[in-house]
Parts: structure tokens; sequence; C-alpha cells
């Protein structure tokens, strides 16, 4: 990944109007999804979220819990010298705190636009483009893996992502990443109190998909009950060591989509697995 930033970008942003339903979306289906919906609208979810999430902090989500409290990949100090995965890595902006303190990171994701967000930013991390199911590194190359936000909520086969973190992680190498707290599948994804209702039944796997006319998806998210998602991590071949459900914070006053202080007080709205690969 070594092309220059355009400012002017090549894709439309101006998105026909998508029709939300759920409904089955495999992995090939919800891989081309996602590649495309975050090469559209990389832009404005830079734009919108930059700020909060600065060029060289370790944000986990909305919450705004900070790796630099949480400690959640070890202690900072010890991070000197490690080699790094952060998978789904948008701008990059989590790598570059990474970097900072001594590590090697390397950032993936599947979209190009975003990984052009990180060269606009700048840094010395190198950034690959790559799809988080079948990652182009041998095995044990890294010491650490982690992951906020990005790839496991959009992928049909979460199992077959950790099997991959997994093979390229050195024995007893952690593998932690923050998705939306599955709680929050029952209730409407809306910020306000109309968010706060259950709506949907919790149990339901079925995705959430947004089509175009023709019936193609052009934004998939998958869910997976607390339950599924514990087992995934095992199947993958994982011990998992903590879960963490970020509280909302006093300071933090913003909106982000369905996530706000009114329902951050009330319902979890982040889940974050801390594992470690099983030997
Ligand atoms: C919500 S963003 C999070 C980006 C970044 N971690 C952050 O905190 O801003 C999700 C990211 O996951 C990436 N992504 C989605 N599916 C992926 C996949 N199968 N493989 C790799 N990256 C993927 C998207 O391109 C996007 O950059």
């Amino acid at each position: 990944m070594n092309q220059e930033y355009e400012q002017e970008d090549p894709l439309s942003s101006d998105e026909e109007e998508a029709e939300a339903t759920r409904r089955d979306a495999g992995d090939a289906e919800s891989s081309r999804a996602s590649r495309s919906w975050w090469d559209r609208n990389a832009d404005e979810y830079q734009s919108e979220h930059g700020s909060f999430l600065g060029d060289d902090r370790f944000v986990w989500g909305p919450e705004g819990l900070d790796e630099a409290e949480a400690g959640l990949l070890g202690p900072a100090e010890e991070l000197k010298g490690l080699d790094v995965l952060e998978i789904g890595a948008g701008a990059a902006q989590c790598s570059r705190w990474l970097a900072a303190r001594g590590a090697r990171p390397v950032a993936l994701d599947l979209s190009h636009r975003q990984l052009q967000h990180a060269l606009r930013i700048g840094g010395e991390v190198p950034l690959v483009e790559a799809d988080a199911g079948a990652l182009p590194f041998r095995d044990g190359a890294f010491d650490l893996a982690c992951s906020a936000y990005g790839a496991v909520p959009f992928v049909a086969d979460p199992v077959r992502v950790f099997r991959e973190v997994r093979r390229v992680l050195r024995p007893g190498g952690r593998w932690v990443f923050s998705v939306t707290h599955p709680i929050r599948w029952a209730f409407p994804d809306e910020p306000g109190p109309e968010g706060l209702s259950v709506a949907a039944s919790y149990f339901d796997r079925t995705p959430y998909v947004e089509q175009d006319e023709a019936g193609r998806a052009v934004y998939v998210e998958h869910h997976r009950t607390l339950g599924d998602r514990v087992r995934d991590v095992v199947a993958g071949g994982f011990r998992l060591v903590d879960l963490v459900e970020p509280e909302w914070p006093a300071w933090n006053g913003q909106e982000w989509g369905g996530w706000s202080p009114l329902r951050g007080n009330l319902i979890p709205g982040t889940a974050i697995f801390v594992c470690e690969r099983e030997d």
C-alpha cells in the first residue's frame, strides 16, 4: 500500500437509497460489501470521528476507553520491540500509538480508502490491504494482535478470522478485539429514548444487511450472542482472559451513531475480548 492519498475521491459518496433488512449474507458477499462500503464512506468516517479517535491514540470504541489507561494489551512499557498486527486498522491511529511506544505495528485493512487516510495522516507504520480472513503473513510473525471494531463485526465467519490470527501469532500471543456489545442487537440503533426499548430478539443471528435495488448487499453487520463470541474465541484456538464492558464516562458527551451518553449510562455498547493463544 504505497499510493499517495488524493484529495479527490474517485468513488462517489452519493449512494442510491439502500434498503435495510435482515437476511443471510455469506463470507464473500459480506467481504465485498465491506470493502466497497468502507471505500465509499472512509472520508465521512474520518472527518466525523477522526478528532475523537486522535491521529495517534488507541481508542477501543465510542465510550472513549483509551488503551493508555486500559492496558489490555499488557503494560505499555512492555510493548517495546513487539511485533503487533492491527486488524481493520482504518487510518491506523492505534498502530501509530503502538509505534510511539516502541512496538513494530503493521496496520491491515480491507479498504483502500481507509489506508489512504492512514497515508494522509502519515507516520512510518507499514500498511497492508487485505482481508482479515486470509492474512498474508507467515506463521508466528507477531507477538500481539489487536482490533478496535475492525473486521470482526463485519465477517460472516469470525472463527476463520480467529484461526488466521492464531496462526500468525507466536505461542502465548495476545489477541484483543472490540465489537458492538451483543445486547445492542435487541434494541433499535438509535441514540435517543427510542433506543432503550427492546425491539428484536437478542437470539436472532440473522445479519443486518443494507442492499441496493438489485438486492446486492452494500453493507453487512453480523450478530453473535455473547455466548457465541466466547465459543468462537475458543474454537479459534484462544483462551478468554477477560471480557471488558466499558462504562460510559462522565467526560464523554458525544454521540456516535447509536452510542450516546443516555444509552451508555444504562446498557453496555462495546465488548472487548482479551484472548491468548492456546498452545
Ligand atoms: C469501524 S471501522 C474501525 C477502524 C479503526 N479500527 C478505528 O477504530 O477507527 C472498521 C474497519 O474494519 C475494516 N474491515 C471490515 N471488514 C474487514 C475485513 N474482512 N478484513 C479487514 N478489514 C475489514 C473496514 O474497512 C474498516 O476500516
